[in-house]
């Protein structure tokens, strides 16, 4: 494969409506920074491309629940997280946002030129519109009961009890979160590409062309393009975001799906002139990181929306990783389990790197994975600490005692020296191509095996034992032991900045570019280093406890949380209330209904008769503890037959959250018959 000229590192623009976790840094943002600083040490012409994605209707809704506007939404979170990714040394060359001006004349002329070209389908179909608000509803702002399993507010896009995917006609009884009224079908038109066109080019563009895609990427898009791709619409209904630049358009914006991708693209015009050069040339290579969730948009819509606009070139990998967990649960923002990352540094201030290790350590690379407390503890303590740490302390703190902090000269090399040398050049190699596979634990692993090198060369070796009676001995093994240092300084970088550049200090040295990792020479003999100062502190338990203990809490706090209230029904005529006929009555006689597990059959004394109904409370109550209870009955609804029973009536229950029943009985003594009203 020829040599690209440059690359163009783009980063999934975060939506700005929540602050950053580790979820997403293990991810996305951590890979993306190992690759961009490993291509930047290599004196690569590298970008590295990431902003926020302000707009879409879960930006809206938020902005509603919190009464303020979507702009003061995305302006608080895109500070927020623009300053994580600072403080955690993610080096993106801009951070911007789709809410800026660039990002708005990028967008609609994006638009415009495959309007103008009839690269879209216009379609008109009929769509939920608030009669009150006056507006049309994304499927989001329709809640009503789901026709799968009941449940009563369940979203005209999803059921969030039984987590199936749904359409807002599919809804029972839809009711409008804007204004709680039931809305109307209206006719609306909107711009669809044509996805189906690109069918034939997209699967040999990705399913032939790039069949070194990693699997969980590659898999997934075959899975898309198996089922056959359909036009997929491109606007929206609403009042936030890039309006479709179209007249007769208003109050239509760019579906957030579409305009965010392009984010990329306004975000290099804003850094540079020269941004043509890295989105037309052909000599650029395009690598989207991106998590699992973004697959099919970044895999196929929006390379087809390159495609369709012609002029652009096409992403050479996008190594998506799958989810990470924590603590055995999916992260969650709503639930606030979540690792933050600005609460993390509030925790442990200056730990970057024991984190971005971690994570990258154990990223969901091939499958989701899971971070534990425990894990963070033991990766620092036995890995950052007990080698990293170690070999470089010893290191130092040996040529400081016994040359005075001069590096010595290598004097004279056995076979067991050479070998230990040429290693440094094999485990260099093969962090390398770890790196250019993407696969970064690997790499990770590999670079740490450096050290494992230099701990047990130090081990074997015993220098404080030799220099007792063979100094010149002692100036090779501490000589190696420098140059070992020296290379970590290079192979760790990409993964490791905080903690290197503390190094380098102490080394004494600057910067060193990646082709000269390998060597044995990148410290001469009388080069001055410094006094060594701490890279990694151990973790105590107490500290994981403490955080343990936090999530525990929130679990807690999570459980005990009153569920969101079931929404008020539709209102109702004083007339309706009083056609119902509820009375006061005692169950006299209970008894199971055969053959079933819900149904009791209950004789009442209403105070108008003895009657019979059927209740469906069997798993609540055992039949014998219930008579004499004074109970609560509709009398005037239609007689049922149920299993062959004539149900007349109806016994009123509250139901709890969790599903129990409980009877509604009068509190003082009443005379069975009494009316309620
Ligand atoms: O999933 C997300 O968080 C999206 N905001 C990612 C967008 S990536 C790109 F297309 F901008
Ligand atoms: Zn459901």
């Amino acid at each position: 494969m020829k040599k690209p000229d440059r690359h163009l590192i783009t980063s999934a623009l975060p939506y700005a409506n929540g602050p950053i976790h580790i979820g997403h840094l293990a991810g996305v943002y951590v890979p993306s920074d190992i690759y961009t600083r490993y291509l930047r040490i290599k004196g690569e012409d590298v970008i590295s491309i990431c902003g926020s994605d302000e707009h879409g209707v879960p930006i809206t809704l938020k902005a509603r629940k919190e009464g303020v506007t979507p702009q003061e939404i995305v302006d608080y979170y895109h500070a927020l997280n623009k300053k994580s990714f600072e403080d955690f040394g993610i080096e993106f060359d801009i951070y911007s946002r789709t809410s800026n001006k660039i990002h708005y004349e990028t967008a609609s002329e994006f638009f415009s030129t495959l309007y103008n070209r009839g690269e879209f389908i216009e379609k008109s179909s009929e769509q939920y519109y608030d009669t009150e608000a006056e507006c049309f509803l994304a499927d989001r702002y329709i809640i009503g009961t789901c026709p799968h399993c009941g449940h009563n507010a369940a979203y005209g896009d999803q059921c969030e009890n039984c987590g199936t995917s749904l359409s807002p006609t599919d809804l029972i009884k839809p009711r409008s979160t804007v204004s709680g009224t039931k809305p109307v079908m209206k006719e609306t038109k909107h711009w669809y590409l044509p996805l189906d066109k690109y069918q034939g080019w997209l699967r040999k563009w990705i399913l032939e062309d790039h069949k070194e895609w990693k699997t969980n990427v590659y898999g997934q898009c075959k899975s898309w393009l198996d089922h056959g791709l359909q036009p997929r619409a491109v606007s929206r209904d609403l009042d936030w975001g890039v309006p479709v630049p179209v007249s007769g358009a208003e109050g239509k914006v760019l579906y957030v799906w579409f305009d965010a991708p392009i984010g990329y693209i306004s975000a290099t015009r804003e850094l540079t002139d020269d941004w043509e050069k890295y989105w037309k040339d052909p000599g650029t290579r395009m690598i989207h990181f991106i998590g699992k969730d973004n697959i099919v948009f970044h895999c196929i819509i929006f390379p087809a929306m390159l495609k369709a606009e012609g002029s652009y070139i096409l992403p050479d990998n996008v190594p998506a990783n799958e989810f990470l967990n924590l603590e055995n649960d999916k992260i969650s923002t709503s639930r606030n389990w979540a690792v933050w990352l600005h609460e993390y540094l509030e925790e442990f201030p200056g730990e970057q790197d024991v984190l971005r290790y971690t994570l990258c350590a154990s990223a969901p690379e091939t499958k989701d994975n899971d971070f534990t407390w425990k894990e963070f503890q033991a990766r620092n303590n036995n890995e950052l600490v007990a080698i990293l740490g170690n070999f470089v302390n010893r290191t130092l703190i040996l040529t400081g005692n016994y040359f005075d902090g001069e590096v010595p000269p290598l004097s004279g090399t056995d076979e067991y020296d050479r070998e230990v040398l040429a290693e440094i050049g094999v485990l260099k190699d093969k962090v390398a191509s770890a790196l250019d596979a993407f696969r970064f634990r690997e790499a990770l692993k590999e670079a740490m095996n450096l050290a494992r090198l230099g701990n047990k060369y130090l081990a074997d070796t015993e220098p404080w034992i030799v220099i007792k009676n063979d100094r010149e001995k002692v100036k090779t093994i501490l000589n190696i032991a420098l140059q070992i240092t020296a290379n970590l300084t290079i192979i760790l970088d990409p993964f490791l900045p905080f903690s290197v550049k503390k190094l380098r200090e102490c080394l004494n040295i600057n910067v060193i570019q990646w082709d000269n990792a390998g060597r044995d020479d990148l410290l001469s003999p009388g080069h001055k280093i410094n006094k060594p100062g701490l890279l990694f502190r151990k973790i105590e338990d107490e500290e994981v406890e403490k955080q343990v203990n936090k999530l525990m809490e929130t679990k807690k706090q999570n459980e005990e949380a009153p569920k969101e209230a079931e929404p008020v029904k539709e209102n109702i005529a004083f007339d309706d209330f009083t056609k119902m006929d509820i009375r006061t009555a005692t169950i006299i006689d209970a008894t199971r209904v055969p053959k079933t597990k819900k149904l009791l059959e209950l004789t009442l004394d209403t105070g108008i008769d003895r009657r019979t109904v059927v209740a469906g409370i069997a798993e609540y109550f055992d039949p014998s503890t219930i008579k004499g209870k004074k109970i609560t009955v509709l009398v005037n609804l239609e007689p049922r037959k149920i299993k062959g029973i004539i149900s007349q009536g109806m016994i009123l229950m509250a139901e709890e959250d969790d599903g129990n029943l409980v009877f509604i009985s009068p509190t003082d003594e009443t005379k069975n018959g009494s009316r309620i009203r």
